[in-house]
């Protein structure tokens, strides 16, 4: 499947109550989300995440992200995002490669 970034931007309005990413993104009811792929769940300093999110273990890359968003209490019982999920592979893909684009800082 392609990716397309515009879609991947518009399927982010979903997140954007909670989240924040890009410069100076803060952490709001969710933790930001700069530099996503390649760091740990439960790893953003100054955010207080719950015992299960914190303790999940998980490293996060495309396929744990997809797994995440499909179904968050599935992949990390007792986590308090409080989310439906995504469940088309397509729009996972878009938000994906749209939140690749956020690097670290
Ligand atoms: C945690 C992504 C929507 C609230 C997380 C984490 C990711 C994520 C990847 C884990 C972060 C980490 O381990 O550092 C997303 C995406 C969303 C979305 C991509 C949209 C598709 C939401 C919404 C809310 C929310 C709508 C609020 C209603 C939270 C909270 C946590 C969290 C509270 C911390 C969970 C915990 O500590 O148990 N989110 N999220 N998220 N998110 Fe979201």
């Amino acid at each position: 499947l392609a990716q397309d970034i515009s879609a991947g931007e518009r399927s982010w309005n979903k997140c954007r109550a909670c989240h924040q990413t890009g410069e100076g993104a803060k952490n709001l009811v969710g933790p930001q989300l700069n530099g996503l792929f390649g760091r740990h769940s439960g790893s953003v300093e100054g955010y207080s995440y719950s015992a299960a999110n914190k303790n999940s273990g998980i490293s996060w890359d495309e396929a744990t992200f997809a797994e995440y968003i499909k179904d968050p209490k599935a992949k990390i019982p007792g986590t308090k995002m409080i989310f439906a999920g995504i469940k088309n592979e397509q729009e996972i893909k878009d938000l994906t490669a749209f939140l690749k684009q956020f690097g670290q800082d």
